[in-house]
């Protein structure tokens, strides 16, 4: 999407592509991790030092705790992230939720491991999510729900209101929640961001997608999270062959 946007000299809405400087302790940091022979393979999932910021980053931010060595893992970016969390839970032919307007790479990874993306409406022009809308989608094959909180393209900011009958119904039809939230810095207008596994009896039932790539306009190495021990309890998870 991104190529086609430049080949016709559009606006791009798909992929948010930072115009925002890279912060000096970030430059400073990397410089310095060269210098000093960082330069070698990594701990698969991250190495202890960040994945212990990443926990200590959530409790003060999102507000969550999440155990830094059996609930974080580092990945190459959100895309990864989403990619890594759906081929581990998803099973060919199991379907996810995506609310329109959607995130291009949403419904290219979940075709990626062969899931089927089931759209949703948001109802402009406050991109308002309608409960009759979801149940009119699900069925017994529905397996997730993508929250996308701040959202691309929309600027989406979902309310606690809302994320409690996100809750409700993601209780009620046994399903993971997914929520990218890379935007969680980029709010406006005295909103505030809310993490969804933040709303109670959500935690369990939440990968948390985060990154560094737009709050730190960085493109490499950077964290998926996530979580969440509940997830790992659910049947989806612990009898998927396909989880590594
Ligand atoms: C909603 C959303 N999630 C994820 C990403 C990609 O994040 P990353 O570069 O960390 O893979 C983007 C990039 O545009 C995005 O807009």
């Amino acid at each position: 999407m991104s190529v086609e946007c430049a080949r016709v000299g559009g606006i791009n809405l798909a992929q948010g592509v930072c115009d925002t400087p890279v912060p000096p302790v970030v430059r400073q940091a990397a410089q310095a991790a060269i210098e000093e022979g960082a330069n070698v393979y990594s701990r698969a999932e991250g190495v202890d030092a960040l994945r212990q910021q990443l926990a200590a980053k959530m409790r003060r931010h999102n507000g969550l705790d999440y155990d830094w060595q059996s609930e974080i893992v580092v990945t190459s970016g959100a895309t990864a992230a989403f990619y890594v969390a759906a081929l581990a839970l998803l099973e060919p032919g199991d379907e996810v939720i995506l609310l329109e307007p959607y995130y291009g790479y949403h419904s290219n990874t979940l075709h990626a491991v062969d899931a089927v993306p089931r759209y949703v409406a948001l109802d402009p022009p406050d991109w308002r999510l309608s409960l009759d809308a979801l149940e009119a989608v699900v069925n017994e094959r529905t397996r997730g729900i993508v929250i996308n909180t701040p959202g691309n393209p929309s600027g989406k900011v979902f309310t606690r209101a809302e994320l409690e009958a996100v809750r409700d119904f993601a209780v009620a039809h046994d399903l993971i929640v997914f929520t990218d939230e890379v935007y969680q810095h980029f709010v406006f207008d005295g909103r505030e961001h809310l993490s969804p596994a933040a709303i109670d009896g959500m935690r369990e039932r939440c990968i948390v997608l985060s990154a560094l790539s737009k709050t730190f306009a960085r493109l490499f190495v950077i964290p998926v999270l996530a979580p969440s021990t509940a997830v790992s309890r659910t049947p989806a998870f612990s009898s998927s062959p396909r989880v590594r």
